[in-house]
């Protein structure tokens, strides 16, 4: 497959990129100084000289606070781009990957989200991944959208990292117990953007790690796997944050009944580590490669970071 990636410099883009060259592609990476997806004339340039098979869309701008103050930066990076990426793409006869967010709910419901339910985000980064899923979509079916939530990797700044630094900074430290959602690991995510690509899978897809824990949880164990006790971690509410954040949106997590779970976020059945609302098993005609792989994923991960 001849893959055309842009975002490639990111958490997300850096690993897709690393499972494209492992597959054997013929991979056409871009950071963004290579290909500002904001360039319509850039963006069709790239595509029509080098007429991909697929394009990955891994470029977004990810600030979810920094959105709020630039409304228009949000919606032209991870909106209206997504339509020179779907046009061009369109036009080439490559199918595109485009990632996108949880953040496009509102979080109110009191389970996983289907891929179907009411979309209603709730900040200014949600409404501009909307559209930029509309944007995909807005062209036919050669485009496959794949929500995912709490993205971490080796590269990039994430939650994982955040934590780690923190709990070598303080002696105890407090996160909400209120937000749930799933961490996703860009190692498992990355080859199945990769399979949609190749399979041209059409529609809006969820693709999370399986196993949901609220943002508390998640740094408890994470502060285990480097050793430390967990208790060090207390649970707060969102409202008892200081400053209160600008982005209010209480993501939850996704399901996973249309396509992708990928291998557990870790095994969390000990009443020590309750991890809540486990995911839906996945229907195994939508998950043929992702459903029988390893465990303890964060705690291995962690180890490789610390
Ligand atoms: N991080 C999460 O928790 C999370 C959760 C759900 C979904 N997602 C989605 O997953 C995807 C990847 O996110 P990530 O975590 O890998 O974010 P990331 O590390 O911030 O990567 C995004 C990349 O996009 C690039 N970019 C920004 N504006 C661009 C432009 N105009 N043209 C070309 N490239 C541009 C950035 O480059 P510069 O750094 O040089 O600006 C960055 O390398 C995004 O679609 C995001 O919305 C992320």
């Amino acid at each position: 497959m001849r893959v055309l990636i842009t975002g490639a410099g990111g958490q997300l883009g850096l690993d897709v990129v690393a499972a494209c060259v492992a597959a054997g592609d013929d991979v056409h990476a871009f950071d963004s100084a290579g290909l500002d997806i904001g360039s319509r004339s850039d963006v069709h340039g790239a595509i029509t000289m080098l007429r991909p098979d697929a394009v990955i869309n891994c470029a977004a701008w990810t600030a979810v606070d920094a959105c709020e103050a630039d409304p228009e930066r949000a919606l032209a990076v991870n909106g209206t781009a997504v339509r020179w990426l779907a046009e061009a793409a369109h036009r080439a006869g490559a199918h595109l990957v485009q990632v996108s967010t949880d953040y496009v709910f509102d979080g109110g419901l009191d389970r996983p989200y289907h891929e179907h339910d009411d979309t209603n985000p709730q900040s200014v980064y949600g409404r501009s991944k909307l559209a930029g899923e509309r944007e995909a979509l807005a062209l036919g079916p050669s485009a496959t959208v794949v929500r995912t939530s709490w993205v971490c990797g080796r590269n990039g700044n994430n939650m994982v990292k955040t934590v780690m630094r923190l709990a070598q900074q303080h002696p105890q430290l407090s996160f909400v117990a209120d937000q749930v959602g799933h961490p996703t690991f860009t190692q498992d995510l990355a080859p199945v953007l990769r399979r949609l690509a190749l399979d041209r899978l059409s529609g809006v897809v969820h693709a999370t790690n399986q196993r949901a824990c609220s943002w508390y949880q998640f740094a408890g164990e994470v502060v285990a796997a480097m050793g430390k006790d967990p208790s060090m971690v207390q649970p707060i509410a969102t409202a008892d944050l200081h400053p209160p954040r600008p982005a209010r949106a209480r993501p939850t997590a996704c399901s996973t009944t249309r396509c992708c779970a990928l291998p557990a976020t870790r095994r969390c059945a000990t009443s020590a580590s309750p991890c809540a609302k486990p995911s839906p098993p996945c229907s195994p005609s939508r998950a043929p490669v992702l459903l029988s792989r390893g465990s303890g994923r964060c705690a291995s991960v962690v180890g490789i970071w610390a």
